[in-house]
């Protein structure tokens, strides 16, 4: 049985803090779904860290599809959130709806995220009516970049701490069942988490979040471009990688690898009917 949206509610009624990591492919996932990980985001992180891009703007549908349905392959026990890409819940509802859907039927996923507060509301409504578990993600939402004017702190001034306490109980009362808190100060998202009943998952929100939740390659240091400051490298996977890769480019020049261990062998006399 996969984790349920009912079991990550009561882990935060019972204090009990909650883990969660992004994760892009089928093997990386089968690992973290090892370590009991309740909550697996397939975020769209996915074009910075995988495909290369500079933002998460370029990412499509069919990209956060692809890589759901891997990681889905990958998993048995966490529950898989589709993190559904810009521009796909703004239009209109029905597009949001659709979408959505397609993240459940298509990737396999159990639930969707998705950016933003008041203004997303209605959406994460009708999604949550149509039987759909969402997400919530509020604070820095990386969708919005361009409007925020670069990857700042959220929240600071009194209007803005008060604006994101009214996102988040906004989308409280639309029915989501856990909101993203991410790149706020630590006792505003302290407060955020007290004042609603859903938990609250913090990225650079401080340690009073419900829980925590990082990019997987930012965590194991396998994404050598930039460190975020909310990143802890728990491993340097980026020098163990070039290491591997150069001891394997020496060898094959030298004709070091590979060795019989490595090699098949046949039967000689079908080799000297040969020559
Ligand atoms: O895309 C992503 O990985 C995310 C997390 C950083 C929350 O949205």
């Amino acid at each position: 049985m996969r984790v349920t949206i009912s079991q990550i509610k009561e882990m935060k009624q019972a204090g009990e803090k909650i883990a969660m990591l992004t994760s892009y492919d089928y093997s990386t996932a089968k690992l973290v779904d090892t370590i009991d990980i309740p909550l697996i985001l397939v975020g769209d992180s996915l074009g910075m860290v995988v495909l290369g891009y500079e933002s998460t703007i370029p990412v499509t549908m069919e990209e956060m599809l692809h890589h759901t349905k891997a990681v889905v392959r990958g998993t048995k026990h966490a529950m898989i959130v589709g993190d559904m890409p810009f521009m796909t819940y703004h239009i209109s509802i029905e597009d949001a709806l659709r979408n959505a859907a397609r993240f459940i039927q298509e990737g396999g996923a159990q639930a969707v995220k998705l950016e933003g507060g008041v203004t997303v509301a209605e959406k994460v409504r009708r999604i949550v009516e149509c039987g759909i578990p969402v997400m919530g993600h509020i604070g820095l939402t990386p969708q919005s970049i361009n409007q925020l004017g670069g990857y700042k702190i959220q929240g600071k001034s009194p209007e803005a701490a008060a604006g994101l306490l009214k996102d988040a109980r906004a989308l409280e009362d639309a029915g989501a069942f856990a909101i993203v808190l991410e790149t706020v100060p630590a006792p505003l998202a302290s407060l955020i988490t007290q004042k609603v009943k859903i938990p609250t998952i913090g990225i650079g929100a401080g340690a009073g979040c419900d829980g925590q939740v990082q990019v997987i390659n930012d965590l194991l240091g396998s994404f050598a471009d930039f460190v975020p400051k909310h990143a802890k490298r728990y491993a340097k996977l980026s020098d163990i990688m070039s290491s591997a890769i150069g001891q394997y480019y020496k060898e094959v020049k030298e004709g070091a690898f590979p060795t019989a261990e490595h090699s098949f062998a046949m039967d000689e006399s079908v080799l000297a009917q040969l020559s």
